[in-house]
């Protein structure tokens, strides 16, 4: 067998223009756009890349964005206040704060400070309470499940009564994935386990996965012979393994490395996302679903 290769790419420009559309004519009827406040603290290149990239698409929709750079000297207090800055800025449907804060910083006493109506990263506890209670109290799914849970459903994968594994438990993906596809709702019904790094035997959980969802962090993790024939494999993975210089560009880039060993698993699974090109274009499309219903939200249109 051969796999069904889910492209994120191609999925994200889907996507996208539906979002573009939506802003074009709520700009007509109400005269605003969507807002979006970026701020990166300090100059990790990971984070530098992902909020150049956010900021990118952002303004191909039409947002208002307003990019803030802060040195990672910055003091709790300050970025406690630039925060609550845009909480009253009525200008602004999100906020972002790019993770990881420098060690100094508290990082959940700043994502506690933001007002969870403005939370499109879905990172605050009022948000992730009205993700687990499910159905019209969820406002904010974090963007990476969010865009997990797209590619599943457009590529027409069965979800009701799947057999689903979640290798990993982080709170930005592993945790909210397992909590969507188990909600009593249409596109999710599944029956889900969340596997981890004190799991007795991963591999006999995963060899049984309708759905794999695969976000621990570690190259090659998930073995060709732990995917089950036919299988859904969803591989979040974004592992910087080296570095190359680009064909198109003659930079220096990082070569990236999935959790699952894609050349072999393709001949196993029914569908597979490929690294990179899979997950990860859907995180930011997501993010900017949900600053454009931030604002739907505000002018009582959502
Ligand atoms: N760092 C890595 N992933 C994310 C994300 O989804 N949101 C934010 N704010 N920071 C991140």
């Amino acid at each position: 067998m051969t796999a069904k290769i889910i492209k994120g790419k191609e999925l994200r420009e889907e996507i996208l223009a539906e979002i573009k559309a939506e802003v074009d004519r709520i700009k007509e009827e109400h005269g605003v756009v969507p807002g979006l406040v970026t701020i990166l603290v300090g100059e990790d290149p990971a984070s530098v890349s992902y909020v150049t990239a956010k900021i990118k698409t952002a303004n191909s929709l039409g947002f208002k964005e307003v990019q803030v750079n802060r040195p990672d000297t910055i003091s709790e207090d300050e970025l406690l206040a630039l925060v609550k800055k845009y909480n009253k800025d009525k200008t602004i449907h999100g906020i972002l704060v790019q993770l990881p804060l420098p060690g100094h910083i508290d990082e959940k006493k700043v994502i506690n400070a933001i007002d969870p109506d403005k939370d499109v990263d879905g990172f605050h506890p009022v948000n992730t309470g009205r993700l687990v209670i499910g159905g019209s109290e969820v406002r904010f799914p974090p963007p990476t499940p969010a865009g997990i849970h797209e590619l599943i459903k457009r590529a027409g994968v069965k979800i009701e009564g799947a057999e689903t594994v979640v290798v990993g438990r982080s709170n930005i993906v592993g945790k909210p994935i397992a909590i969507m596809l188990l909600q009593k709702a249409e596109g999710a019904n599944a029956t889900v386990t969340v596997v981890h790094t004190r799991t007795r035997d991963m591999a006999s959980h995963c060899k049984r996965a309708d759905i794999l969802i695969v976000a621990a962090g570690v190259p090659g993790l998930v073995k060709p012979e732990w995917i089950k024939p036919g299988a859904c494999v969803i591989d979040v993975g974004v592992n910087r393994v080296g570095t190359k210089i680009s064909e198109k560009t003659g930079k220096e880039v990082a070569i990236l490395k999935g959790d699952v060993d894609f050349e072999a698993a393709k001949e196993i699974a029914g569908w597979i996302t490929p690294v990179p090109g899979g997950v990860g274009p859907m995180t930011i499309t997501m993010l900017m679903r949900n600053t454009l219903n931030a604002l739907k939200y505000k002018l009582g249109i959502a």
